[in-house]
């Protein structure tokens, strides 16, 4: 089969087109012939050596795909060939056949295309998870999300929405924040140019939000715990910056914040039956019209070293994914 290998890891690594031998099918694994992948920011990463999940080269990226089931393990049920499926993979994706543990496989609705489904579970999953059953946001709160046309924030924005919030939207640029604000986003603020905590005090009388989505990291954070109203939630889910943030506890002792780290990959295995509960909801969402993935660049398998190099520049918005096989 035909997949992009990494051979070196490096900040800008190049990925080869090889022909490899398809991965070994293991009991509860089920064999996905993947027709698109979706890349993700932490590819880039693993790439560089600096994602918490180590992979050693060689080894083909991709955390995400759709595509049709080849072939299902020993010991898997309620799946067949020809299913049309997503998936969540810790690695291979960039690849003609990945194989999936069957517990991160979801059916996909007949009216998504494999496109849209291939950038689903990742950023989609992270979203609902993060903030329905760890911040526990309500409707009527206030949700301010950072890096908010990125994959993941634009997620945050929609099911910041659906749930009934108030959503205020960070992005580095106006074109970015216009997206933002077509996925529901109520308020808009430009952090290259604009004071981030006068714009939500201004926006929430003076009171501060309730819950933090921060995908961003660095001084971000340190505004965001200065614009947090008592009792509020920081959701710490990336660092895409660059920079760690430190957190001066005085803060959080304050005004009673709460600052909660959240890793959708450590809750795949732990929380099986929730996430898969979160996709049904957010599934039934899309269905109803009231997400809306957006895809925002495809490239063909060969062209995966373009679309992370759109990553690293911050050139998309929503999602950006691989065409791999189109007669799927
Ligand atoms: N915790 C979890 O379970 C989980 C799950 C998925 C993703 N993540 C993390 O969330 C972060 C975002 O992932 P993603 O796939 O959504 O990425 P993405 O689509 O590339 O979006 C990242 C956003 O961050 C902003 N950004 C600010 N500074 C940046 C920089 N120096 N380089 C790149 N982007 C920068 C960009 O928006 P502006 O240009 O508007 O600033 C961009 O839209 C990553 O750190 C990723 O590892 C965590």
């Amino acid at each position: 089969m035909k997949a992009m290998i990494c051979r070196e890891l490096d900040e800008q690594a190049r990925l080869k087109l090889q022909d490899v031998p398809p991965p070994d099918l293991e009991p509860g694994g089920v064999r996905v012939a993947v027709a698109a992948a979706g890349l993700n920011f932490a590819d880039t990463l693993m790439l560089a050596g600096r994602y918490q999940e180590r992979q050693q080269p060689p080894f083909a990226p991709g955390m995400e795909v759709a595509g049709r089931v080849v072939e299902t393990g020993a010991g898997v049920t309620g799946l067949k060939p020809g299913d049309r499926v997503m998936a969540a993979v810790g690695a291979g994706g960039y690849a003609e056949q990945v194989i999936a543990a069957a517990a991160d496989v979801i059916p996909i609705p007949d009216e998504m295309d494999f496109v849209t489904a291939a950038g689903f579970p990742i950023a989609y999953g992270t979203s609902h998870h993060a903030l329905t059953a760890r911040a526990g946001l309500k409707a009527g709160e206030v949700l301010l999300v950072h890096g908010a046309a990125g994959g993941v924030g634009l997620t945050a924005v929609e099911i910041g929405h659906a749930l009934g919030a108030t959503v205020i939207a960070t992005a580095g640029s106006a074109e970015k924040l216009a997206v933002a604000q077509a996925h529901g986003a109520d308020h808009l603020i430009n952090y290259r140019d604009e004071d981030v905590k006068a714009k939500v005090r201004a926006f929430t009388a003076g009171r501060g939000v309730d819950v933090v989505y921060d995908p961003v990291g660095g001084e971000l954070f340190e505004t965001s715990l200065r614009c947090t109203a008592p009792e509020g939630r920081l959701l710490v889910i990336g660092f895409a910056c660059g920079e760690v943030p430190q957190i001066p506890a005085n803060l959080l002792l304050v005004k009673n914040l709460t600052v909660i780290g959240y890793y959708w990959g450590a809750y795949r295995r732990s929380h099986a039956d929730e996430l898969r509960a979160g996709f049904q909801e957010l599934l039934g969402w899309y269905r109803e019209g009231r997400i809306k993935p957006k895809i925002s660049a495809t490239f063909p398998l060969e062209g995966a070293n373009e679309g992370l190099d759109l990553l690293r520049r911050r050139g998309s918005t929503g999602k950006v994914v691989l065409k791999i096989d189109q007669n799927l």
